[in-house]
C-alpha cells in the first residue's frame, strides 16, 4: 500500500507506484485530500489499477479503513510531509492514510519531503525519533535542490531508492553484521565552565553517526552515544530501526553511558571527541566580568578518565574495541608514527587515525583515514564520503574478528 500526503514530491510517487506495479505487486494508492491537489484521483487509479479513495465513508461495508492496513504486507508513505509525520506520532486517523496506518502491523516505510528548516525542528526530529523507535523505516530525506530555489536536506528520494527500500524492508534480509551487539560513541563532548558557557570542540558527530548507521544497515544490533551533534545529523539516526540513541553531554556522562552499555557488547567504536579536560570548579551562577580580575581569568582545569582506555582495561574476551585519532600533522612526524604511538599507548583493537587541521576532516563530509591494528599495522584505508570511511571501518573489524576466532 502506498500512501501519498500533499507535497510536490507526489509527482515522483507516480514513478515509484509504478515501479511496484512492474515488479508484480498488488498496490492500493491511499492519497490524503491534499495529496490530490498536486497528483489527481485518475493518475492514481490508472497507474495502480485499482480504485482509489481518501475518505473512511466509502466502502464502509468492507470496513476498508482497516481492511487496507491489515491487508497489507508492506505501506510506504512517499511524500511523507511534516504534517502526516506529526499525525503519525500521534496516532492521529481522521482520514483513511490515518485509519490504515493505525491498523496495519506491517513494516512501514516512510520518504520525508519537506523544507530545511522543518525537517529541522525540533517537533520533525522528535518525530522521527519517535517513529524510529516504533520500527518505522525512513528513506532520505535527500540534500538537494527544493521548491522555491532553496536547497538543503529536505528533497524527496529518488522513487528507485525508495522501491529499494521497500524491497529490503520486506525481505527482511540479515546483514554481515547480523548479531553483533555494537555500541559507537559520536560527537564532541561539552565541558561547563558556568550555566550557559562550555568548553567544546568541532566534531560535528558525522563520522561517528556514519558508523553507527552503517552497522544497522548491515544487521547489527547497535546503541548510539551521542555527545554534541549538528543538528539535522541525528534525526536519520534516531530514526533508524536497530538502533537507539543515548545522549549524553559532559566526558563524564559519556563515559558513564559507554561504560553501561558496554557490558553487553560486542565491538565498541569510540568516535567521539572526549575532551581531556574539564573545569575544576563549574560556577552554579554565571560568572560576570564585572566579579572577575580585570584583564584576565585562569580557568583550572582536570584531567577527564580516559574512556577508551578503561575499557580495553575492562575488555572481556570477544569484544573489539575501536578507537579514533584524529592528529595534526608536525614536527616530521608522520601521521601513521602519530597513529601508531597512540594504538601501542591506548591498546584497542583498531585504531582509525585521520588528519585533521582548520580545514580538514571537522563538519566536512568527506574524510580519509587510516585503520591499524594494535600492533600498528595496516589493515586499511579509504578516503571517500563520511559513509564510505564507515563501510571501510566495518570491514576492518569484521576481518580483525574472523582473525581472532580462528586464533582462538
Ligand atoms: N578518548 C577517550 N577518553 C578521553 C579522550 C579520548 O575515550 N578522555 C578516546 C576518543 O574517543 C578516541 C581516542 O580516545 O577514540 C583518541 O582520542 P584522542 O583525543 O586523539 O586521544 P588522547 O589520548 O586525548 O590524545 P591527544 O593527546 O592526542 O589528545
Amino acid at each position: 500500500m502506498v500512501g501519498v500526503t500533499g507535497g510536490i514530491a507526489a509527482y515522483k510517487t507516480v514513478q515509484l507506484v509504478r515501479l511496484l506495479v512492474k515488479d508484480g505487486h498488488e498496490v492500493h494508492v491511499v492519497p490524503t485530500e491534499d495529496a490530490l491537489r498536486f497528483v489527481g484521483m485518475p493518475t492514481w487509479e490508472a497507474i495502480s489499477r485499482h480504485p482509489v479513495t481518501t475518505s473512511v465513508h466509502d466502502d464502509v461495508a468492507r470496513v476498508r479503513h482497516v481492511a487496507l492496513g491489515q491487508a497489507a504486507d508492506l505501506v510506504i508513505v512517499a511524500p511523507a510531509t511534516a504534517n502526516t509525520l506529526a499525525k503519525m506520532t500521534a496516532g492521529l486517523a481522521d482520514d483513511l492514510l490515518g485509519t490504515t496506518l493505525l491498523a496495519t502491523t506491517a513494516p512501514v516505510v516512510v520518504a520525508p519531503a519537506m523544507h530545511t528548516e522543518m525537517w529541522r525542528h525540533p517537533s520533525t526530529v522528535h518525530n522521527m525519533a519517535v517513529l524510529g523507535e516504533r520500527g518505522v523505516i525512513v528513506v532520505g530525506p535527500e540534500d538537494g535542490e527544493l521548491t522555491g530555489g532553496d536547497s538543503g536536506p529536505g528533497r524527496m528520494s529518488e522513487p528507485g531508492v525508495i522501491f529499494e527500500a521497500a524491497l529490503a524492508a520486506t525481505a527482511g534480509g540479515a546483514g554481515d553484521l547480523h548479531g553483533l551487539r555494537v555500541v559507537v560513541s559520536a560527537g564532541g563532548t561539552r565541558e561547563p565552565i558556568d550555566p550557559v558557557r562550555y568548553i567544546g570542540n568541532r566534531s560535528s558527530g558525522r563520522q561517528g553517526v556514519a558508523v553507527a548507521l552503517s552497522a544497522a544497515e548491515r544487521g547489527a544490533d547497535v546503541v548510539l552515544v551521542a555527545a554534541h551533534v549538528d543538528d539535522g545529523v541525528l534525526a536519520a539516526a534516531s530514526a533508524r530501526p536497530g538502533l537507539r540513541v543515548v545522549r549524553a553531554g559532559t566526558a563524564a556522562e559519556l563515559g558513564e553511558a559507554v561504560t553501561a552499555e558496554a557490558g553487553a557488547a560486542d565491538v565498541i567504536v569510540m568516535a567521539a571527541a572526549v575532551a581531556d579536560y574539564r573545569v575544576a570548579e563549574v560556577s552554579p551562577l554565571k560568572r560576570a566580568k564585572e566579579s572577575a580580575p580585570v584583564g584576565g581569568i585562569t580557568l583550572d582545569l582536570i584531567e577527564n578518565d580516559d574512556i577508551l582506555a578503561g575499557l580495553v582495561r575492562r575488555r572481556r574476551e570477544g569484544q573489539t574495541i575501536v578507537g579514533f585519532a584524529a592528529e595534526t600533522p608536525g614536527d616530521g612526524e608522520t601521521l601513521l608514527d602519530r597513529g601508531r604511538r597512540k594504538a601501542a599507548r591506548k591498546g584497542a583493537d583498531l585504531l582509525a587515525v585521520n588528519e585533521v587541521g582548520w580545514s580538514k576532516g571537522f563538519e566536512a563530509a568527506d574524510n580519509a583515514v587510516t585503520i591499524i591494528g594494535a600492533d600498528g599495522e595496516v589493515i586499511g584505508a579509504r578516503r571517500g564520503s563520511k559513509d564510505d570511511v564507515a563501510e571501510a571501518l566495518w570491514d576492518a573489524v569484521r576481518m580483525v574478528r574472523e582473525s581472532q576466532a580462528k586464533t582462538k
